[in-house]
C-alpha cells in the first residue's frame, strides 16, 4: 500500500502545474486557522436590527481567496449556555469574492451568547466569540447613557463632514423661535414634521396634508432613543422630495432636516427614508437591503454584459434623453422605462414600457448609469454596494454621503446633460482593469459607508451637535403627541443598564 502513496501526490503536482498559478488560486482551499473574522456582530455591545461581521477565507499560505470556496463553507452558530434553543434567525450570504457577509436578527435578549464559526467543523480565527453580559435585541428599550460610550462601541467616525458643512450655516438655532416661524411659513403648502425629544421620548406635530412617510422618521427616532439616550432636541423633518430652504443668508435661515439636499438650498441632510427602512426593516419586511445586494451581484466582472444599463420612471427629463439614446444605440446602453407618470408617453420616442428587473439582475451589467429623479436617485447605495461600476450624472443634488465620493475613484461622472454618456462607456470598454477598480473601489465605499452602523452612527451625531446650537429650550408644544415604544411584550427584555450615572 505504502508504495502507492507519492503516485497521487505526483498526479496532482502536475495537474497543478498544468492549470498553472490561475488554476491553483481557484483550486485553494480555505484553512480555520489563516482565515479572517471581523465586525461589530462579533461584540456584545453594538446593538442592529440585524447585527453581522465578516469572513475573509484565507488558505493556509496566508492568501486570500478571491472565488469562492462554496456558499456552505462556513457554518455559523448561535449559543447560549443556558438555553438550548434561542431566537436569532443567521444568514450567511456568500459573496462570491472569497468573503462572506454573516448577519443575524435575534427576536429576544440574550445573555452571554456565543458564536461559533465553523469549518468543517474546526472553529475558525478567534471561535468561539465571546459575547458577555446582556446580548439586546432590536426591539428592547434599553438605552445606554448619553455620551460617548455608545459611540465608542459603535465604532462612530469622531466626525462626519456632511453634518460638519450643513451645520456651519448656522450659528445657533431657537427653538422657541423656530416653533413660531417655520409652520408660518412652510407648513400651509409643505408636508412637515415637528419634532421635540424629550427625556428621550419622541413627540410628533404634522403639518400639511401628505404625512404618510413620518412613519420612516418616528421608527428611527424610536429605534436610536432605545438603544442610547438622545439630547432634548427639537427640529422639523421635511416629508417632501425637494429641498425648501433657498434663502442665503445665514441670519435667517431656518433649519429643516431633509433627505435630499441640493447646492441651492441649505436643508440639513439625512440618510433617505429608503436607505433608513432598508437598515431598520433587514432581515424583516424589505428584501434589498446594503447587505442583501452584496451577494447577489451576479456573474463575476468578466462574465458581465458590457451594455450600460437602466430601468426607472419618467421623474425628470434626461431620463427622457436616456431612454432616446439607448434606442439610438442599443450597442452601447439598455435603458427603458418601467413606468410612465410625469410626461405623455409617446410610444414612438421611448418605446415600450418593460417588465420590472429585479434589482440584484442589475449586476448582470458591468455598467450602471444613476440619473437623477425629482431629486437624487435614492438607489444609489445600492448600486455601489453591487460589483458594477456606477456611471453618475453630475448633479446638484445630493444624498448625506454623496459629498464623500469622488469621481474616478467611486464613480464614472457624467456630464449633467448625458452629452458625454457615450463617451465614458465607451472609455470603461477601452479600461478595463481602470473601471474594474473603481468598481470595486464604490463597493468598498458603501460596505465601510452606508451599512447599518454608520446610518445609525450619522443620525446620532446629527442629533447630538444640532442640540448643542440650540439657545432656548426643546420643549413639548401644544398639538404636539407622543410616539409610543411599539409594546414588545412577546418577548419582554431585561433592562440592566444603569441609568443613574449620565443623568447626572
Ligand atoms: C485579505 O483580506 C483582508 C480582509 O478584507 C484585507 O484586510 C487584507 O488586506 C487582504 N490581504 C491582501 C494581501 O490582499
Ligand atoms: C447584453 O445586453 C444587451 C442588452 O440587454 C443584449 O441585447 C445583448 O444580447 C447582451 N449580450 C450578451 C452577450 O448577452
Ligand atoms: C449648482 O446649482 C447651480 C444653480 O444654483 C447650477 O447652475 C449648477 O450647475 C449646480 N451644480 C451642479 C454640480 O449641478
Amino acid at each position: 500500500m505504502l508504495s502507492f502513496r507519492p503516485l497521487p501526490c505526483l498526479l496532482l503536482h502536475l495537474f497543478l502545474d498544468l492549470l498553472g498559478p490561475e488554476g491553483s488560486q481557484t483550486g485553494s482551499v480555505p484553512s480555520a486557522v489563516k482565515t479572517l473574522v471581523w465586525g461589530p456582530g462579533l461584540e456584545a455591545d453594538p446593538v442592529l436590527p440585524a447585527r453581522f461581521f465578516f469572513i475573509q477565507a484565507v488558505d493556509s499560505s496566508g492568501t486570500n481567496l478571491t472565488t469562492s470556496p462554496g456558499e456552505k463553507t462556513f457554518e455559523v452558530k448561535m449559543v447560549s449556555p443556558t438555553e438550548q434553543f434561542v431566537r436569532i434567525w443567521i444568514q450567511v450570504l456568500d459573496r462570491q469574492d472569497g468573503s462572506f457577509l454573516v448577519r443575524y436578527r435575534m427576536y429576544a435578549t440574550y445573555r452571554d451568547l456565543q458564536i461559533h464559526i465553523l469549518l468543517k467543523n474546526k472553529h475558525v480565527a478567534q471561535s468561539p466569540f465571546i459575547l458577555k453580559g446582556s446580548i439586546y435585541h432590536e426591539g428592547c428599550d434599553c438605552p445606554q447613557p448619553i455620551g460617548s460610550v455608545w459611540e465608542a462601541h459603535m465604532h462612530c467616525p469622531q466626525s462626519f463632514p456632511q453634518i460638519d458643512r450643513d451645520l456651519d450655516f448656522f450659528a445657533s438655532v431657537d427653538p422657541d423661535r423656530n416653533a413660531q416661524e417655520i409652520p408660518e411659513r412652510f407648513g400651509q403648502k409643505q408636508s412637515l414634521c415637528h419634532y421635540t425629544v424629550k427625556d428621550n421620548k419622541v413627540y410628533v406635530q404634522t403639518f400639511g396634508e401628505h404625512v404618510g412617510f413620518r412613519i420612516f422618521m418616528d421608527a428611527i427616532l424610536l429605534s436610536l432613543t432605545r438603544k442610547v439616550r438622545l439630547p432634548d432636541v427639537e427640529f422639523y423633518v421635511n416629508l417632501g422630495d425637494w429641498p425648501l430652504e433657498k434663502r442665503k443668508s445665514s441670519e435667517n435661515l431656518h433649519p429643516i432636516f431633509s433627505w435630499c439636499g441640493s447646492n441651492n438650498t441649505r436643508d440639513i441632510v439625512m440618510p433617505t427614508y429608503d436607505l433608513t427602512e432598508s437598515v431598520l426593516e433587514t432581515m424583516g419586511r424589505v428584501s434589498l437591503d446594503m447587505m442583501s445586494v452584496q451577494a447577489n451581484t451576479g456573474p463575476p466582472w468578466s462574465e458581465k454584459n458590457a451594455t450600460a444599463f437602466w430601468r426607472g420612471r419618467d421623474s425628470r427629463q434626461e431620463r427622457l434623453e436616456l431612454v432616446k439614446l439607448s434606442r439610438a444605440r442599443p450597442d452601447m446602453i439598455d435603458a427603458a422605462f418601467t413606468n410612465f407618470f410625469f410626461f405623455k408617453h409617446d410610444e414612438s420616442l421611448y418605446g415600450p414600457l418593460v417588465k420590472h428587473v429585479s434589482f440584484f439582475d442589475f449586476f448582470k451589467y458591468k455598467y450602471q448609469i444613476n440619473i437623477d429623479g425629482t431629486v437624487a436617485a435614492y438607489r444609489l447605495p445600492y448600486l455601489l454596494a453591487g460589483d458594477s461600476v456606477v456611471l453618475k450624472q453630475e448633479s446638484g443634488y445630493y444624498e448625506h454621503f454623496y459629498n464623500e465620493l469622488r469621481p474616478w475613484e467611486h464613480f464614472i461622472p457624467v456630464r449633467a446633460d448625458l452629452g458625454d454618456l457615450l463617451e465614458k462607456i465607451q472609455w470603461a470598454r477601452d479600461h478595463d482593469e481602470e473601471a474594474k477598480k473603481i468598481a470595486l473601489a464604490g463597493q468598498q465605499f458603501a460596505r465601510n459607508h452606508l451599512m447599518g452602523d454608520s446610518i445609525f452612527c450619522y443620525y446620532y451625531k446629527l442629533f447630538k451637535e444640532y442640540a448643542k446650537l440650540q439657545v432656548t429650550a426643546p420643549k413639548i408644544r401644544e398639538g404636539m403627541e407622543l410616539v409610543e415604544q411599539p409594546s414588545d411584550d412577546l418577548f419582554p427584555c431585561p433592562c440592566l443598564r444603569k441609568r443613574s450615572k449620565d443623568e447626572l
